[in-house]
């Protein structure tokens, strides 16, 4: 048996920046009500024709190799989480491995929303326990800026909603090592139509006409008050299911790095744990919610900012559309 140790990590977010004030002027908003409501104050948004989720992806990917001082030519698989491909089919792991010259590996998609990273990271992990394979490259990326319906009535989704990419470098290390120690899987299909985006659909005779267009089918749909009431419960539960299964403390986190869907939830989270500021990671506030590729982008900037080192228990969750949650626990 084999264990799996995140090796690097990187991300990426678009150039373009976009403030509480600019939205402001599209919609029915203040800085002030996004701010007090959310923590965010800006977040990065596309620019058709420049940012794609492939080639954010791929960014993400090489600074993620670099760090990890792995080549492309090592990785042996992709798995990818999003739920906004560039293609309405096929996924967008292949996309991504043309593009990194990764030769014929496979390479498969996840799509559970803002608990897709960590989805990813378990199917990797087993992969990587099992032995199938020893280098995987997981990734998280979305472009949901083109999903918001930008006018008053989708305002609650269109302030946190961002777009950007994260990557991890997984490798095969003895068990003995420090890596990942247990991962979290749940969800909750009952609760689909409190967060999603109905079209284009396939159960339709035709998948797009100009009814549908006009009908808003096509934009994300989010009722913001039961995501987040069911959120906290979640979170809670499936940060303790990880703890629990390792047999640690909420003392013993050295840094807890949660989906960033509110500043509220993150909060409330923290002080449930009883943990000081220094122990969670937050980017909300110049990030807002990127859906997968949340947690990778955090890592990769809390890394970067010198919050995680070697042998620190970091605990990651997620919850999101589905509903779908999971944690993940692991010695870095
Ligand atoms: O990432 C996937 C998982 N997603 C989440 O976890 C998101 C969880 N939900 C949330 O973060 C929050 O529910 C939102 C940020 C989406 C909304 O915040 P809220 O505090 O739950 O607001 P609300 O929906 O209860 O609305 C309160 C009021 C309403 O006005 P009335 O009915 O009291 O007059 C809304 O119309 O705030 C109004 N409102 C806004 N006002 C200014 C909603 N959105 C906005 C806005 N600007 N952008």
């Amino acid at each position: 048996m084999k264990k799996s140790r995140i090796l690097g990590v990187g991300h990426y977010v678009p150039e373009r920046t976009v403030t509480n004030d600019e939205l402001s002027q599209l919609m029915n908003t203040s800085n002030e009500w996004i701010i007090e409501r959310t923590g965010i104050e800006s977040r990065n948004w596309f620019t058709p024709g420049v940012d794609t989720v492939t080639n954010m992806s791929k960014k993400a990917s090489e600074m993620a190799l670099e760090r990890a001082g792995v080549k492309a030519e090592e990785i042996d698989f992709i798995v990818f989480a999003t739920i906004s491909p560039d293609y309405f089919m096929p996924g967008n792991g292949v996309l991504l491995q043309h593009e990194l010259g990764m030769g014929t590996i496979g390479a498969l998609d996840v799509r559970n929303a803002c608990s897709g990273f960590l989805y990813a990271l378990s199917v990797a992990d087993q992969f990587i326990k099992t032995g199938m394979y020893k280098k995987i490259l997981v990734v998280g990326a979305e472009i949901q800026s083109s999903a918001l319906d930008k006018s008053d009535e989708g305002r609650s989704s269109s302030v946190i909603f961002a777009d950007g990419a994260g990557a991890a470098i997984l490798g095969a290390v003895e068990t003995d090592q420090p890596g990942i120690l247990s991962t979290h899987l749940h969800a909750q299909g009952k609760y689909v139509e409190e967060l999603y985006c109905k079209d284009p659909g396939s159960s339709r005779e035709v998948r797009i006409s100009q009814e549908l267009v006009e009908s808003g089918s096509f934009f994300l749909k989010m009722n913001g008050n039961m995501v987040f009431k069911h959120a906290v419960v979640r979170f809670m539960e499936v940060i303790q299911e990880a703890l629990d299964t390792n047999r640690y403390d909420k003392s013993e986190i050295d840094l807890l790095v949660t989906h960033q869907a509110n500043l509220r939830i993150s909060q409330y989270i923290q002080k449930q744990l009883n943990l000081p500021d220094k122990k969670v990671f937050n980017n909300i506030m110049n990030k807002g919610n990127t859906t997968a590729a949340t947690i990778p982008i955090a890592l990769s900037e809390a890394w970067e900012q010198g919050k995680i080192k070697d042998g620190d228990l970091i605990c990651l969750a997620a919850f999101g559309a589905g509903f779908t949650w999971a944690s993940a626990l692991l010695r870095w």
